[in-house]
């Protein structure tokens, strides 16, 4: 694989836990516990690979109509995940960021996410960027907010400086697991010249391998952003 080319930021929608379980007999909530896992494995590698900016699509702001359960159970091992990450990130100099509408989390699940936000934020490395309760149009709209109420005037640069992404360099490469082909309302503007890649994997068994595969394949591309 070429070392000098890689993308600088890489979002990815992590599809495919259910199914992933239903295929093994499991519940659902196996699905999610084997996907925790490929996030720390994924987020390791891009922080060796020199990846400046990982973001995650961790809950949208739709995932709120799955049953009370696995809602729940999301909730926990957010929780859990980001206690037990946080000598993973300091030892890879990864600073950990969320984006979405923390508002409607617990107090104790906002309070994990600020603490380890804080307990990173010196680092140099990877930034893994969480996207909790995100949504595009939810973003967009509270930006537009945040706009009138600073009272700047309505441009690229002063609308991206009220995004939640504010300060992150725009998506170079989205890949989607799980053969679905669909933004589902994820990153829609930072994805505006986005490299997107599908690959029918599952997330749980989305491996290191198959990300070099898609970055090389990222490599390849050229990229015009409308030019010729
Ligand atoms: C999609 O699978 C995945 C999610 C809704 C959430 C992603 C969550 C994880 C990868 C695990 C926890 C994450 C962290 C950061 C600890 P799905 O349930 O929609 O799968 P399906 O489409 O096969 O039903």
């Amino acid at each position: 694989m070429s070392e000098s080319n890689f993308p600088k930021h890489i979002a990815i929608i992590m599809d495919g836990n259910g199914r992933w379980a239903k295929e093994r007999g499991l519940k659902r909530t196996a699905g999610h516990e084997e996907g925790a896992k490929v996030v720390r494995n994924i987020t390791i590698h891009c922080a060796k690979l020199g990846v400046k900016y990982l973001t995650l699509y961790a809950f949208s702001t739709e995932n709120w109509s799955r049953p009370k359960l696995e809602v729940e159970y999301l909730m926990k091992l957010l929780e859990k995940y980001l206690k037990n990450e946080l000598e993973t990130f300091l030892k890879n100099n990864i600073r950990f960021k969320a984006i979405g509408d923390l508002s409607k989390f617990s107090k104790s699940l906002q309070n994990t996410i600020k603490e380890i936000g804080e307990k990173t934020a010196n680092n140099s490395g990877l930034t893994q960027v969480l996207a909790l309760n995100y949504g595009s149009k939810d973003e967009i709209l509270r930006a537009i907010r945040k706009l009138n109420e600073r009272n700047l005037e309505v441009n690229e640069k002063n609308f991206e400086s009220c995004l939640d992404t504010a300060g992150f360099s725009e998506v170079d490469l989205l890949i989607r697991t799980s053969g679905e082909i669909r933004l589902s309302n994820y990153l829609l503007w930072q994805n505006a010249y986005a490299e997107m890649f599908f690959t029918s994997t599952l997330w749980p068994d989305f491996s290191t391998n198959e990300l070099d595969y898609i970055i090389d394949d990222f490599n390849k591309r050229q990229r015009r952003f409308g030019g010729v």
